[in-house]
């Protein structure tokens, strides 16, 4: 079916100047960008995309970490775009993140993983609601 995905480049992949080089992996595979925004967030914003970790032990590196400096932010379109974008990210820890995908190839640590992407379609979008307005995303 066709669906929609939140997809995040994280700061270290934005400071590596690869965000092009990500987005055109999405779109090779099929994926349109229907809404996208660079954002340097701040902690609560932070803080409440990723709440349903703060019980975690790694929540304040997360957090830390997700605000060391900008990100680029997209909701991502196509069949079947939830687990597609998650092939193409690869395992959440690069060191286990098969060849070729966005992880193994940029990312350097389970911290800094280069990118982020909803893991259902429901929290795909609560997540896409979170950062965009249902007027800032597109079809096309
Ligand atoms: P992400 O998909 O953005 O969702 C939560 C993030 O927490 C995850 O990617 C990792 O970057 C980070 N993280 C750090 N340690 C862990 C861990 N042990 N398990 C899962 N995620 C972790």
């Amino acid at each position: 079916a066709l669906e929609r995905t939140l997809s995040i480049i994280k700061p270290d992949a934005v400071k590596k100047n690869v965000i092009g080089e990500i987005l055109a992996r999405f779109e090779k595979a099929g994926l349109k960008i229907v809404a996208a925004k660079m954002k340097q967030l701040t902690r609560e914003e932070a803080e409440g995309f990723y709440a349903v970790h703060k019980e975690r032990p790694f929540f304040g590196a997360l957090v830390d970490f997700m605000i060391s400096g900008p990100v680029m932010i997209q909701a991502l379109e196509g069949e079947g775009a939830v687990l597609k974008n998650r092939d193409l990210m690869g395992a959440t820890n690069p060191k286990e993140a098969a060849a070729g995908t966005i992880r193994a190839d940029f990312a350097e640590s389970i911290d800094a993983n280069a990118v982020h992407g909803s893991d259902s379609l429901e929290n795909a979008a609560n997540e896409i609601k979170y950062f965009f307005n249902d007027s800032d995303v597109v079809s096309h």
